[in-house]
């Protein structure tokens, strides 16, 4: 029997239907740089999955009737009561959004000259990690480097290497192993519960905090489920609960599964960083009960925490995902095997072989996936990940060139992603049609949102 989604649509937003010279022209305005188009020239938006849920009634219903009181609003209580029930940690801080979590928690708990440790950092994590003078080291699982095998747990940390790091001359300057589920950085692969109580047994034997950087620890647990032996009888909730006892605490943005359009959190187990954190949190985001966030934030939030759990929507949502990739597939474009959710990573390299990284494979099929189709995706490979000189020349390529295409939860059909293939599929008949091009300028931090470039 097919999944279905446990919802009906009862609230909707059009979307902008344009023409071709409208898209070539907005593009170009933009110095081809997606974050610079503008949302009312974009058909299907698949930059992100964060903040881009469609709420349900019940969350909108719990956020009109939130309290905003300063301190200790019942709306405070509500989101503890659903963060503590899921985390058990014994203190929770909330942050407007995932990266001020990590920039209060890093700040307090990273020396500068120390090293986190990840199966791979997300952007804004290594940045918070970088800006505080500490290095920010990936450790993949060796699996992770070949695209095209379907080994269920790709988002792992490779254990070896973390033993290795951890025993070897730079072990002492190892402040935290931060796992990241599902490893967004990482082709959105899950991260099984076996490697999660390995780097714990690790981490404790080693005396290092660990911690877990949680945005999408609805779908990691529903992947164990799916494809972890011993898991299959347990609810994503159980797995999600024994993932975070694993860890000494997490940070969370709560925009991907808590289906929140804003919120994350800080989960501690240790008294004496929660109340340094907290100290640095009443400076710099807000209160400690509500962190930055309006009272109807964190109604969002707790509803969402609820909703996200449930196992129908997440078998659907796991469903639409593989449906996507199949389409993906027979309009011959590879993927990042196998699908996670929350996002399909396009192996463009593969789908343009006339394009060399210098001119940005990747990209060049972003902006032709907006141009054939008013979509909108990033590209994730030399563009983003590579190394430049101060003349803006590629000098050290990414190992892949890839394209991630987000799904937004709950909030396109399957129609919607049909069309997607379609486009894809009419690019792919004829990939060498497609150009390149080149940067014609670029800031020195933050580099991507802010690229200007030109068609060759
Ligand atoms: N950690 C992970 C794994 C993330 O994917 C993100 C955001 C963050 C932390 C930061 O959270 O956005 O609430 O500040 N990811 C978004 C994305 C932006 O498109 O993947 P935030």
């Amino acid at each position: 029997m097919r999944s279905f989604p446990p919802y009906r649509i009862q609230v909707v937003r059009e979307i902008p239907i344009t023409t071709r010279p409208e898209r070539e022209r907005a593009l170009e305005l933009a110095a081809y740089n997606m974050f610079d188009v503008p949302a009312n020239m974009v058909t299907i938006d698949l930059l992100t999955d964060s903040g881009t849920g469609a709420v349900s009634a019940a969350q909108e219903a719990a956020a009109t009737a939130a309290d905003r009181s300063y301190a200790g609003s019942d709306s405070y209580h509500r989101f503890r009561a659903a963060v503590d029930g899921l985390t058990g940690y014994p203190h929770t801080l909330p942050a407007h959004q995932g990266r001020a979590a990590e920039r209060i928690l890093f700040s307090t708990l990273l020396k500068p000259g120390q090293i986190s440790l990840s199966n791979t950092h997300f952007d804004t994590t290594r940045a918070n990690v970088e800006i505080i003078g500490c290095e920010a080291r990936d450790l993949p699982c060796p699996e992770a480097a070949d695209l095209d095998s379907l080994k269920p747990f790709k988002g792992n940390i490779d254990l070896d290497a973390l033993e290795k790091t951890l025993s070897g001359p730079d072990g002492d300057r190892v402040g935290m192993v931060l796992m990241t589920i599902t490893n967004n950085g990482g082709g959105g692969q899950p991260v099984s519960m076996a490697n999660l109580t390995a780097v714990r047994d690790t981490c404790r034997r080693h005396g290092v905090p660990f911690f877990l950087d949680a945005a999408r620890f609805a779908e990691n647990a529903w992947l164990v489920v799916q494809r972890e032996p011993g898991y299959q009888h347990h609810s994503p909730a159980e797995v999600a609960r024994r993932a975070f006892a694993l860890a000494d605490g997490c940070v969370a943005s709560l925009k991907k599964d808590a289906i929140s359009p804003m919120g994350a959190f800080i989960g501690l187990r240790d008294q004496e960083l929660a109340r340094r954190c907290e100290v640095n949190l009443i400076a710099t985001e807000g209160f400690r009960t509500y962190g930055g966030l309006a009272g109807h934030d964190l109604e969002r939030v707790a509803q969402g925490l609820d909703e996200v759990l449930n196992p129908h929507y997440l078998r659907a949502r796991e469903a639409e995902a593989a449906d996507f990739a199949r389409m993906v597939g027979e309009a011959g474009v590879d993927i990042v095997q196998p699908p996670g959710i929350h996002a399909l990573y396009l192996n463009a390299g593969r789908l343009l072989p006339h394009i060399p990284p210098h001119r940005f494979p990747g990209h060049a099929l972003a902006c032709e996936l907006y141009l054939a189709g008013g979509i909108r995706c990033v590209e994730l490979g030399s563009l983003y990940l590579g190394e430049f000189d101060a003349a803006h020349n590629l000098v050290t390529p990414a190992p892949f060139e890839l394209v991630r295409v987000a799904l937004p939860r709950r909030g396109y059909t399957k129609a919607h992603l049909e069309y997607v293939a379609d486009v894809l599929a009419s690019i792919a008949k004829n990939p060498e049609q497609v150009p390149g091009y080149r940067v014609v300028d670029a800031p020195p931090v933050l580099r991507h949102f802010n690229l200007r470039l030109a068609k060759i």
